[in-house]
């Protein structure tokens, strides 16, 4: 089974790079090898690197995978101390946020004793009873357990939460400011948004995914794009169960009603859009719209008929959460077939809820 996987990765990986014959089929013998004396295989760097690559063109629910070929790939399968992860975390946020100019990029622990990371994102805003954001409410009080405490803000960044091989006790690290870039977000033609103070991290980077490449399964891998531009301000800001800023922000617009028939609803998600763009920007940090995020992926689309691959994708994802019939992937459908490499979500049993509740 192991074998069988490994046989399909290397083949393709292989091909895709023109290497020769007689070169996949020693490597495969030396994995054969590998597989038979030891129960499993070791990636080469090559390996390890293209398959998160890989990984990441298979991502059916992602819109920004013309950029797959670029993905940064830190290699910390080699990490065991404290001192080692807390520095692999450190330049994951230092490289990947890159003052501003994001890049792509993974962070690829042992595959066979992990570190476990609790959150789900290596940064995200605490969630209180009646402040901070809702989708965060359990790994708040995961934190609170272990004697975090938050200022209290809707927007107080999470410790790190994580668990070493070996140990039995759950850790907690502060990110140091510095390390998180924040944006505010302001309205270039409505003053009053600033009054807010709402702001939103500058990178996105997920951190409850496996990655499988090749029949191994890798269980910690936070990595990251960079934001499309709905994303904070159409679901984090306005769906009920998170920000839910609606009415706030058009009483900061001065709008009169919310009627439905007023479209002024409609009209705040928009002039977010905008305002959440034109911040980022104003700040230099990366952050892509919808309609350019579409067009790219249009690109990909070419791309990969030309390579003769077919491109599989999630349509409730890849349709953008701001004017979808804008867009062409709108107009069609795709296959939701999961091809390896790719990313996974956790099994429920696996999943790291708050072990006090
Ligand atoms: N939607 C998630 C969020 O708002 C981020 C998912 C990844 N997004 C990305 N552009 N790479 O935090």
């Amino acid at each position: 089974m192991l074998l069988e996987k490994a046989r399909e990765f290397i083949n393709t990986m292989y091909r895709e790079l023109n290497y020769s014959q007689s070169a996949i089929d020693s490597r495969l013998d030396e994995i054969k090898n590998e597989i038979a004396e030891t129960g499993t295989y070791r990636h080469t760097s090559e390996e390890l690197t293209y398959g998160a690559r890989m990984a990441w063109r298979n991502s059916n629910r992602c819109i920004g995978r013309l950029f797959w070929e670029t993905l940064i790939v830190q290699d910390a399968r080699d990490v065991e101390t404290n001192e080692a992860f807390i520095e692999a975390i450190n330049t994951h946020l230092k490289e990947a946020t890159n003052g501003g100019k994001i890049k792509s990029y993974i962070t690829i622990f042992s595959p066979d004793q992990p570190p476990t990371i609790y959150n789900n994102q290596l940064i995200r805003y605490a969630g209180y009873e009646d402040k901070g954001d809702p989708a965060e409410r359990e790994i708040t009080k995961l934190a609170q357990h272990l004697g975090w405490q938050g200022a209290g803000t809707d927007f107080d960044v999470l410790p790190l939460i994580y668990q070493l091989p070996h140990e039995t006790q759950m850790r907690m690290y502060e990110l140091p400011p510095e390390l998180v870039l924040e944006v505010p977000i302001e309205h270039r033609n409505f003053p009053k948004l600033k009054e807010l103070g709402i702001k939103w991290y500058a990178v996105p980077i997920i951190s409850n995914m496996d990655l499988k490449i090749g029949g191994i399964t890798y269980g910690t891998v936070p990595f990251n794009g960079w934001y499309m531009v709905n994303e904070i301000a159409v679901r984090n800001f306005t769906d009920s169960y998170r920000y839910n800023l609606i009415e706030k922000v058009a009483e900061a617009f001065e709008f009169d009603t919310l009627k439905n028939t007023s479209f002024n609803k409609d009209r705040i998600v928009v002039e977010l859009n905008d305002a959440v763009y034109h911040s980022f920007k104003k700040h230099n940090v990366s952050i892509v719209d919808h309609l350019t995020a579409a067009k790219q992926f249009e690109h990909f689309e070419r791309n990969e008929k030309q390579a003769e691959r077919q491109v599989t994708g999630k349509w409730s994802w890849l349709v953008p959460s701001l004017s979808p019939t804008l867009v062409s992937n709108y107009h069609h459908g795709y296959s939701n077939e999961m091809k390896e490499p790719n990313f996974f979500y956790k099994k429920k049993a696996e999943k790291t809820g708050c072990p006090f509740h």
